[in-house]
């Protein structure tokens, strides 16, 4: 069998860990695609990154690119063009600029990938992912945003902190839109199945809850630019469960159509990705305060999506 193409649209601080993390987890051989002015960028990442896969001994094709041509046939495309976060900014600031750059990768996805399982990072989340299934007319399952695989490893690391034990035994559940109205659902929150309330205090709890939804901004305040490791892997944890159908059930931004009480909308919520893309959107039981924080950060996604019908 061929080996699986990923094309990488951006080849930024994100781009450039998603091509890495291809690599070295054998996923297929990748194009880092960039803008002209940024082809030697794209194009310098990928060798450097093809000379690393030689010393760890992993074997992906690595192309860097500035020409549509090469993304072509791709099985799955991430995209993180666009601008990032400085300090002082919110998700939202981006929108006007980063509109017009997903309004052009997406008329270029329907013309050389239009099989492809499309993950989009870009920011303000909710609306770009929104504007690039209507751009492309991509089936809703095929088209997906990262925001809740990161939101809720943020709330897993703080809860693993206070509690005193291992991530690998924190469940956390963030959903909504993906800024400062996301809903931690702790009511599905366990620490190897003990609900997380019998386990920290509430005033710790509220506290760990603000700094998962400014969690974002705080690393924009330390670095002047915004995380980019996490997002990578928790992008790369989207395409590998499509790629090899592994059913995962994840926190990602998804076509609601009346799911959860929301239509024509992008927000996070449970889905099951597999091979057939979302193959699945998870109704999970909320308490009555669960659901109104929802019905707000609804509010706040329609909101800038309101916005960028203007524009
Ligand atoms: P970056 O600035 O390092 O890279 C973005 C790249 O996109 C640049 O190299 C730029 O030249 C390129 N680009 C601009 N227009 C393009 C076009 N038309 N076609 C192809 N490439 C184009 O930014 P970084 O740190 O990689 O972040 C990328 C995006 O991801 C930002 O919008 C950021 O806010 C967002 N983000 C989203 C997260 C999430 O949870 N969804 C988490 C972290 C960042
Ligand atoms: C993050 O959550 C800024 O969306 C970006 O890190």
């Amino acid at each position: 069998m061929a080996r699986k193409k990923i094309a990488l649209i951006g080849a930024g601080n994100i781009g450039g860990e998603l091509a890495s993390l291809v690599a070295r987890n054998e996923l297929g051989d990748v194009v880092l695609f960039d803008i002209p002015e940024k082809e030697g960028v794209a194009k310098g990442k990928a060798l450097d990154l093809e000379q690393n896969g030689a010393i760890l001994g992993v074997d992906a094709k690595i192309t860097g690119s500035s020409n549509w041509a090469d993304c072509a046939g791709a099985d799955v495309v991430i995209i993180t063009a666009g601008v990032p976060r400085k300090p002082g900014m919110s998700r939202d600031d981006l929108l006007s600029v980063n509109l017009k750059i997903i309004r052009n990768v997406g008329e270029n996805l329907k013309k050389h990938c239009p099989d492809a399982f499309v993950i989009v990072v870009s920011n303000p989340l909710d609306v770009m992912v929104y504007e690039l299934k209507r751009i492309t007319g991509f089936p809703a399952k095929k088209v997906v945003g990262m925001a809740g695989v990161l939101d809720s490893a943020r709330l897993q690391l703080f809860l693993a902190q206070a509690v005193g034990v291992s991530v690998k035994d924190v469940r956390a559940l963030v959903l909504g839109g993906h800024g400062d109205t996301m809903v931690p659902i702790l009511s599905n929150t366990t620490i190897n199945g003990i609900p997380v309330k019998q386990l920290v205090a509430a005033d710790k709890l509220n506290a760990i809850i603000e700094r998962t939804r400014t969690g974002g901004g705080e690393i924009v305040k330390l670095m002047g630019t915004s995380a980019f490791a996490a997002p990578a892997t928790s992008a790369i944890a989207m395409a590998t469960a499509y790629l090899k159908d592994q059913k995962r059930l994840l926190a990602c931004a998804a076509y609601l159509d009346g799911e959860y009480g929301y239509k024509d909308l992008y927000m996070g919520v449970p889905i099951v990705i597999g091979a057939g893309g979302v193959e699945k959107i998870v109704n999970v039981e909320l308490t009555s305060e669960e659901k109104a924080m929802l019905d707000k950060s609804a509010g706040a996604v329609r909101e800038v999506l309101e916005a960028s019908r203007k524009l």
